[in-house]
């Protein structure tokens, strides 16, 4: 098969990395791709959102799949337009459709269909402009922490979670009225706040039947101990320890399963990965979120233990037929630690060089915020590198990466040396 890969983050890298291991793909692009994927495919230069542009990329290269990385596009409508498309209807597409892409796309539709579904998450209730007065009502009734999610896309900085009422419906207003996220926040879901330990669960389905991915927990946070801003992501480990057989058979009878029950009985055409996010309240696993896409940087923790091959998983979904492939998981424990820029998330520069690479030992360097520059690899991006390394424990695997990265540098690097520290 020839294979396009959208987007240009650690994600793809790996999915360029996996994909490319497979017998079956003839050729692979990335687009716009960095200078990871620029060493196993063909980068092409457009923007994942501008459809047309991407059509004129899968005649001109005669693609017959396409593995959509981040969810803009999918929320967007991708798939839909592909579908609609005399030229385009038989190319392969990995991500699902526009209405199921709402359950990343709108918080508020995610709550309904949960609630409809009735799989275990927070109590809530969502307003607009016109009812902040409820808003502040509701707040009341609550107790602090209080959390607040813009209803739509908000590149990872839409939720709230503030521990002063005032606070809170100061946040709700600027949030409603002031349009804090733009449109974004034309809506706001106010949730219960559930304490526990997160994790997430990585589904793939062909919209009939499912298969369960390793699990894997993410470290939001910029700073060690969990503190400071969030950011898209600064470590992950696979698999999660504390998540044993007995919890993971209640993650799959409770959640998984009628999240894709849900799907078919509410007509919504799902062919791609479902990332659950979860929380551990107790014994039992509540819903936080769905997206309609993988993690990032789950994903270069999640595929490297895949051992099935992933393009043949990628086809049996496009015939509907996933229920005929057994998949295989590597006992390993997988790990990556993320560099970024200094100043990432806030303001950071970009252009440096990055060298060491090529000193590497045993581990894998994905690229992520880097692109090639007159025959030198800079940084062009918050987060420029995911480094994954195996390991019998994750223990043993975090230590390969943290080894790894002494060879690297590039000008105000920095990365947390903490990951696995709750665990
Ligand atoms: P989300 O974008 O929905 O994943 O929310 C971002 C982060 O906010 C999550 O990863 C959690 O750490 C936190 N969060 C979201 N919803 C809740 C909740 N109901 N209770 C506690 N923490 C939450
Ligand atoms: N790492 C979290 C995400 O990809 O949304």
């Amino acid at each position: 098969m020839r294979i396009l890969i959208l987007g240009s983050g650690g994600r793809e890298h790996t999915f360029a990395w996996k994909i490319a291991q497979s017998p079956l793909c003839e050729a692979l692009f990335v687009a716009p791709g960095n200078s990871g994927t620029a060493e196993i495919a063909k980068n092409i230069d457009l923007k994942v959102t501008d459809f047309n542009a991407i059509k004129t990329c899968v005649l001109e290269y005669d693609v017959d799949m396409v593995v959509v990385g981040p969810e803009d596009p999918l929320v967007q409508g991708i798939h839909d337009f592909f579908l609609k498309d005399s030229q385009l209807q038989n190319v392969v597409v990995i991500g699902p459709q526009k209405a199921a892409a709402q359950l990343e796309g709108s918080k508020e539709f995610a709550k309904e269909f949960l609630i409809r579904h009735q799989i275990p998450t927070a109590a809530y209730q969502s307003f607009n402009a016109e009812s902040v007065a409820d808003g502040y009502k509701f707040l009341e009734t609550l107790k602090p922490p209080y959390v607040l999610k813009a209803d739509g896309l908000a590149a990872g900085k839409g939720v709230l979670i503030l521990n002063d009422l005032e606070e809170a419906k100061a946040e709700l207003k600027r949030m409603l009225v002031d349009a804090k996220f733009g449109e974004a926040s034309s809506k706001v879901v106010i949730e219960e706040f559930l304490d526990g330990i997160e994790l997430s669960c990585f589904v793939l389905t062909d919209g009939k039947h499912y298969k369960i991915l390793p699990t894997a927990k993410d470290y939001k946070r910029i700073g060690e101990g969990d503190t400071g801003l969030n950011t898209g992501g600064m470590g992950a480990i696979s698999p999660v320890p504390f998540a044993t057989k007995e919890f993971l058979d209640k993650i799959e009878s409770r959640i998984v399963r009628p999240t894709i029950e849900g799907l078919a009985k509410d007509n919504l055409p799902y062919k791609g990965f479902v990332f659950i996010g979860l929380i551990k309240v107790g014994e039992d696993p509540k819903v936080i979120e769905y997206n309609v896409r993988m993690g990032d940087p789950e994903t270069e923790v999640v595929l490297p233990r895949l051992k099935t091959d992933l393009v043949e998983l990628f086809k049996a979904i496009s015939e509907e037929r996933l229920n005929e492939i057994a998949i295989e998981i590597d006992d390993r424990a997988a790990t990556t630690v993320m560099l970024v820029s200094g100043g990432y998330p806030e303001a950071y520069e970009k252009g440096k060089e990055i060298t060491g690479i090529d000193k590497i030992n045993g581990s894998i360097p994905f690229h992520a915020g880097a692109v090639l520059k007159g025959g030198k690899i800079v940084t062009s991006g918050g987060r420029v590198m995911a480094i994954t390394s195996y390991g019998s424990t994750y223990k043993e695997a975090i230590k390969k990466s943290y080894q790894n990265i002494e060879e690297l540098h590039f000008d105000k690097m920095n990365y947390r040396k903490d990951i696995g520290f709750d665990l």
